[in-house]
């Protein structure tokens, strides 16, 4: 892990402020998008930036909680664009990187419009390998995201090895 990785990691703690459960959630998902991404032997410098949507995938939630009432995957999409376009310029990270994190964040619960981003759809792999076992999303349904879903080789694996499908 990079140090500007370790930075928006701490950042994003602070901006959870203590609500353990989101923290906890975004640490096993950029463990995950980590294993997927040495996995496919992604270049470091495509890693960090799925590192850093990883840390930052729903940062929209506390505000999607303030103004909705709930943490709505459409909501939390739109507001976790400005959330993590502010964070981000605040350590200094520079405009591309900026912007390729909030395309990310923008749809990663938007399975049809993933097309040939490659990291995006390692992200919604992560991310669905921790929802599974935190929401106890029915074997069919995995079944169903693996098949339809998933498409590096590790992501298979590891749906395999943890979950059987
Ligand atoms: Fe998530």
């Amino acid at each position: 892990m990079t140090a500007f990785v370790r930075e928006v990691c701490l950042a994003a703690m602070r901006y959870f402020d203590g609500d353990a459960r989101r923290i906890q959630h975004f640490v096993k998902v950029l463990q995950y998008a980590t294993l997927i991404a040495e996995g496919e032997a992604l270049p470091a410098d495509e890693e960090e930036v799925l590192q850093v949507a990883a840390v930052l995938h729903d940062i929209g939630i506390p505000n999607s909680e303030k103004k909705y009432g709930c943490a709505d995957g459409r909501y939390q999409q739109i507001e976790g664009v400005p959330v993590a376009r502010e964070l981000l310029a605040g350590l200094g990270a520079d405009d591309t990187l900026i912007e390729r994190v909030c395309h990310m964040i923008g749809l990663h619960h938007s399975y049809s419009k993933i097309g040939d981003d490659v990291l995006l759809r390692m992200l919604v792999e992560a991310d669905m390998l921790v929802n599974a076992y935190e929401e106890e999303v029915p074997k069919e349904s995995l079944a169903h995201f693996a098949t339809n879903i998933v498409r590096t080789a590790k992501g298979h694996a590891l749906f395999s090895v943890i979950y059987g499908v």
